[in-house]
């Protein structure tokens, strides 16, 4: 099968597939003629849809990506201003959880919706380890304070400017200031020779940061887990990524035990207009 596949009755010969591709690959050799892929355009494509999705007519499909098995844009569930805004505004990084563990079907919404977060050339690399269960985090976090156990033994710079003997006596004394006692983590990972992996985790995480709420979830970045999936090996070891991939992100995950109530106060955004 070829790689676009054009219904010419469909089409009506408007070109906004051609202005649309990102690449450039697609050609209107005559304006009445449907647009056909230019010379080594196979190669190029990035598959990235926009052809298939900006198509008013539903006259273009890849061959690994059918129109009508692409889902409609709805316009009226697309949120108002205010309810983006609001919603960006009034997530909240959550630090106390409900001992009530997350069903796996939501965990598994909530990734699905993540997917759809942009990636260099559509590459869509970014890949999951989930530990869906408060033992399983805290092993893992028990691994990220001999990390901060060892860094203290070696005086390493961070552990005075970070205050980390204070989280190592926090969690003797039974206080998880780490993973915050958290019932789930979500971990992206990546190849590392891949350009884009910091940059890709970091917004498919940010998708999932900001769908979280709408599930009853809240999330925190996990920067001391990340500090130790990325250099210590006990707990490399336990993630048991695949080879070649490393973390580029993590977060905790649970049900938030408190509401919100006000909307704390940030910085005025800094911007030199040129
Ligand atoms: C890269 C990154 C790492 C973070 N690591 C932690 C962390 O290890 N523990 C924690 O409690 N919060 C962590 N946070 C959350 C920040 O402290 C939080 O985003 C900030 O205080 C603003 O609060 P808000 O997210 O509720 O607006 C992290 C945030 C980012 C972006």
């Amino acid at each position: 099968m070829s790689l676009l596949v054009v219904d010419s009755e469909k089409c009506k010969r408007d070109g906004i597939c051609v202005a649309e591709c990102p690449l450039r690959i697609l050609e209107m050799k005559d304006a009445s003629l449907p647009p056909s892929p230019v010379d080594g355009a196979e190669q190029m494509c990035i598959r990235c849809g926009h052809c298939v999705a900006v198509c008013p007519h539903g006259a273009m499909s890849l061959a690994t990506m059918k129109s009508d098995e692409c889902a409609p844009v709805q316009k009226d569930l697309l949120p108002r201003l205010e309810q983006v805004e609001h919603l960006m505004r009034s997530r909240r990084s959550i630090r106390t959880y409900q001992d009530k563990a997350i069903g796996r079907e939501k965990l598994e919404k909530l990734l699905d919706i993540a997917r759809y977060a942009p990636t260099g050339t559509n590459s869509q690399q970014v890949k999951w380890v989930v530990v869906n269960s408060r033992e399983g985090v805290r092993n893992m976090t028990g691994m990220v304070v001999d990390l901060i156990r060892h860094m203290i033994s070696e005086k390493h710079p961070l552990a005075e400017s970070y205050r980390l003997p204070g989280f190592v006596k926090a969690w003797e004394a039974g206080i998880d200031l780490i993973s915050r006692g958290a019932p789930g983590l979500v971990i992206a990972h990546a190849p590392k020779d891949y350009m884009m992996a910091q940059t890709d985790s970091t917004i498919a995480l940010t998708f999932l940061d900001l769908a979280a709420p709408s599930f009853g979830l809240g999330t925190c970045w996990a920067g001391f887990f990340m500090i130790a999936a990325s250099q210590w090996p006990p707990l490399q070891q336990a993630l048991a990524l695949p080879e070649g991939n490393a973390c580029f992100g993590a977060m905790m995950i649970g049900y938030p035990k408190y509401k919100y109530h006000r909307i704390p106060q940030r910085n005025a955004a800094m911007v030199e207009w040129l």
